[in-house]
């Protein structure tokens, strides 16, 4: 299934009463298989989770762990850009040559890398000794 397609299904549940903002994201592994996520937004608003972070969680859930693609989704004037916690979950499992889409239901798009989404990201590298 291409990224575009299943982020759009899955946006369409984002559960987010607070901001109105419906987030879809999804990622494939290097299995092939895409996973797919929303954000989950809750009254207690700290609470909430981010779209990305459901996709991450559906994949390592379902035994994979490497991403090769990722696509982020939203009615948004500009293409929506993945939070800065979001830019270190997707980074555990996403080498820095790794393309995000970032994109609007218009079809406004934008792609980068994730070196370019979090450049000097702290790596396992950092933590060498530990
Ligand atoms: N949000 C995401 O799910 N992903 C992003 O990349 C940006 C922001 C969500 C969090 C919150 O539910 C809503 O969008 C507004 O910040």
């Amino acid at each position: 299934m291409d990224l575009l397609t299943a982020a759009k299904e899955v946006r369409e549940h984002a559960y987010a009463p607070y901001s109105n903002f419906k987030v879809g994201a999804a990622i494939r592994s290097k299995s092939g298989a895409v996973y797919t996520g929303c954000n989950v937004e809750n009254v207690a608003y700290p609470e909430g989770t981010c779209a990305e972070a459901g996709a991450i969680a559906a994949m390592i859930a379902a035994g994979d762990t490497e991403i090769t693609e990722a696509l982020v989704i939203a009615d948004s004037p500009l293409p929506v850009s993945p939070c800065g916690g979001c830019r270190q979950k997707l980074a555990e499992f996403g080498s820095s040559d790794v393309r995000v889409t970032m994109t609007t239901l218009a079809g406004k798009t934008e792609v980068l890398t994730m070196a370019q989404l979090l450049p000097g990201a702290f790596t396992q590298e950092h933590m060498e000794g530990n």
